[in-house]
């Protein structure tokens, strides 16, 4: 596969790297991963968890995909919630979007994309909900940007309504929800202050208890 030949050398010579800085690196995490975070964001090429958060192998536990969604019908993304909070018991979950992402571009425009446009529509949901402020923005791109933030926002709260999140609360394992937004201009993270920590800060219609009436 010469296609691949270079990602074998990066490979050998990252792992080499990290031997040669700590012997025992690997070897401790094929024993266990102990990571203090989820994160969940986006799938873009550009949006690396691991290095924008400084994080080595070993510290953040990730699932990514078009848009940074939380669905709840999406086996995938809930598994991960489930298994992060359950097992690894993280404290965090860090939902993290990004400025300029192309899923909530795309999410504004009217182009079909085919089975994306499932994904997508989504997003278009969260469009229609903020309708008066988006459409309000002139600009594509602030429009666009707008709604990446609005998108994080309501993913913060999918997750907060899953019954992983909520029970995790019930039995009082401390966690945090995070909404984060990405800038691809210039390389930062920002805390789009909506942390949510217990289920009273929920719309009562979505809290949910074992054997409630
Ligand atoms: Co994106």
């Amino acid at each position: 596969m010469a296609e691949l030949a270079k990602l074998f050398e990066n490979n050998r010579r990252w792992a080499e790297d990290n031997l040669r800085n700590d012997p025992g690196f690997f070897g401790r995490l094929a024993e266990q991963q102990t990571p203090k975070f989820l994160w969940i964001g986006c799938s873009d090429s550009r949006v690396p968890a691991n290095h924008i958060l400084g994080l080595k192998p070993g510290e953040v536990f990730v699932h990514r995909n078009v848009a940074n969604l939380v669905v709840h019908t999406d086996m995938s993304c809930l598994s991960v919630i489930q298994f992060a909070v359950e097992v690894l018991k993280i404290e965090h979950i860090i939902i993290c979007g990004h400025y300029g992402c192309g899923g909530v571009h795309a999410a504004c425009g009217s182009r079909q994309f085919g089975l994306l446009d499932n994904w997508l529509r989504n997003i278009k949901d969260i469009y229609a909900r903020h309708r008066a402020e988006l459409d309000g923005i002139a600009d594509l791109k602030n429009r666009v940007d707008r709604l990446c933030e609005l998108n994080v926002m309501e993913q913060v709260r999918n997750a907060c309504h899953t019954t992983i999140v909520q029970n995790a609360w019930l039995s009082g394992h401390p966690l945090s929800v995070h909404g984060l937004i990405y800038g691809l201009n210039d390389g930062l993270l920002r805390d789009l202050a909506v942390r949510v920590t217990n289920s009273d800060q929920l719309d009562t219609i979505y809290r949910l208890r074992v054997g409630a009436a």
